[in-house]
């Protein structure tokens, strides 16, 4: 459930009318609703608890929408952060989320961005190879700290979803196999600037089915068990991400009360404190993009375009995913629908929203919103073709706030310095 609703036939959020956004901020805009983020993550953490796990962190993945006010929305709620980055854990420490419920995940880290995060004092790093391993205990040894760390294995199970997305195959780059995860775990225990805590999954994005979860955490019970009986101490388990959300027409995801009860159907009687990693389910149907239609340009053999001021800079997903969004008129007009190509301005067809979609008939002007937005839209937008970067809003109880304002063209320009040579 989102709060995104029609209000006397427009589309609203909270109360606020998206056009009286588009009005003040301009278009294109992402637009963020206080209320679904608190809904999603409150949902997700009673349900966990409902199933009798004690104190789960929720380690919102930082990557699904990083913008500070939203991450602050979530660590008022308690949410932890799962970052992969310095630049996420320094949002994530600056939107209030306490170092002690903050991971730090991904494939490769720098030496300074392990330092980084070690000074910082994040819960935990997730190692993902043995090189990392050893980088992370050199330098947690020259802080003169031990940093805990877990190792991220990966259970090569298949999660379905956009080969893109996938990260659970033994052929994708991400973590350990079981074998390796064994031997790291026990190699962890020894090096002085390591302390293992626990183990660590994420099997993909997007997974609509709870079986790939199933067969993952079964195999991840089995490795803290077997780590156990070599005699070395497991005190938590990570589960990662992953879980799904209704694109509109797509497949049905479980809802958070299902997953909730099949990680406790697989963790029953483990006793380990768990972690989860949720991004998409948290931000995604908490945001929406709203464009203005510039142009409807209709070919004389039929294909009529719908050419709008946002572009795939703004909104990467269906061209890189080929992802749907379902798109809404923000004042539908009552008649019959007509088919269109929906697309943005920049000089490739892969800038294309989506191709023969029946919408309610638009004209030039109109405002449309991409629905489902709120993950991994602002998040991956870019300035190609030099377009300005989109601005965020959040709306809270009938009010809203700029909180990434639309750099102006003088900002774009004056952060590129010219080289010596070029000097008059
Ligand atoms: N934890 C780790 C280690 C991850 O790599 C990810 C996402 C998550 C958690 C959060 O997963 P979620 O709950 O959001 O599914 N840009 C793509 C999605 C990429 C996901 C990458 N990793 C998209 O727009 O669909």
């Amino acid at each position: 459930m989102n709060h995104f609703e029609f209000d006397q036939g427009e589309l609203s959020c909270e109360g606020v009318r998206l056009s009286a956004i588009a009005e003040a901020v301009g278009t294109p805009v992402y637009v963020y609703s206080t209320a679904t983020l608190e809904r999603h993550f409150t949902v997700l953490r009673d349900a966990l608890t409902a199933e009798g796990i004690v104190d789960p962190l929720i380690a919102y993945a930082v990557k699904a929408n990083p913008n500070l006010a939203v991450i602050r929305t979530l660590a008022r709620l308690g949410a932890g952060a799962d970052t992969v980055s310095e630049g996420e854990v320094r949002r994530a420490l600056a939107a209030g989320v306490p170092p002690e419920r903050i991971v730090f995940s991904g494939v490769g880290k720098s030496a300074d961005e392990i330092a980084f995060a070690l000074k910082a004092g994040v819960l935990e790093m997730n190692l993902e190879s043995e090189p990392e391993l050893e980088l992370t205990s050199r330098i947690a040894q020259s802080l003169g700290l031990r940093a805990q760390v877990a190792i991220r294995v990966n259970p090569d199970v298949e999660a379905g979803g956009h080969a893109k997305i996938a990260t659970g195959k033994a052929d994708n780059k991400f973590g350990v196999s079981f074998a390796e995860a064994q031997r790291l775990y026990a190699r962890a225990t020894n090096s002085p600037g390591l302390k293992p805590v626990g183990v660590a999954c994420h099997i993909g994005s997007q997974i609509t089915d709870l079986a790939p979860f199933e067969a993952a955490f079964g195999k991840m019970r089995q490795l803290v068990e077997s780590l156990r009986a070599e005699g070395l101490g497991v005190e938590r388990l990570d589960l990662g991400g992953g879980l799904g959300v209704p694109y509109f027409n797509q497949p049905t995801p479980p809802s958070p009360a299902d997953y909730a009860a099949m990680v406790a159907r697989a963790t029953r009687g483990l006793d380990v404190s768990l972690a989860f990693e949720p991004g998409r389910v948290i931000a995604a149907n908490a945001g929406v993009l709203v464009a203005r239609v510039l142009h409807i340009h209709e070919r004389p053999e039929g294909r009529k375009f719908a050419v709008l001021d946002a572009a795939m800079n703004d909104l990467i997903r269906p061209a890189m995913y080929d992802a749907y969004h379902d798109i809404r008129p923000v004042l539908p007009r009552d008649a019959v629908g007509v088919v269109y190509d929906v697309v943005g301005p920049i000089c490739e067809t892969g800038d294309t929203f989506t191709r023969d979609r029946t919408l309610p008939p638009l004209q030039s002007g109109d405002l449309v919103a991409f629905m489902s937005a709120g993950a991994y839209g602002a998040s991956m937008s870019s300035e190609y073709n030099s377009r300005l970067l989109v601005p965020e809003v959040l709306v809270k109880d009938g009010a809203f706030a700029v909180v990434r304002p639309r750099p102006t063209y003088e900002d774009m320009l004056a952060r590129e310095t010219a080289p010596a040579w070029q000097e008059p």
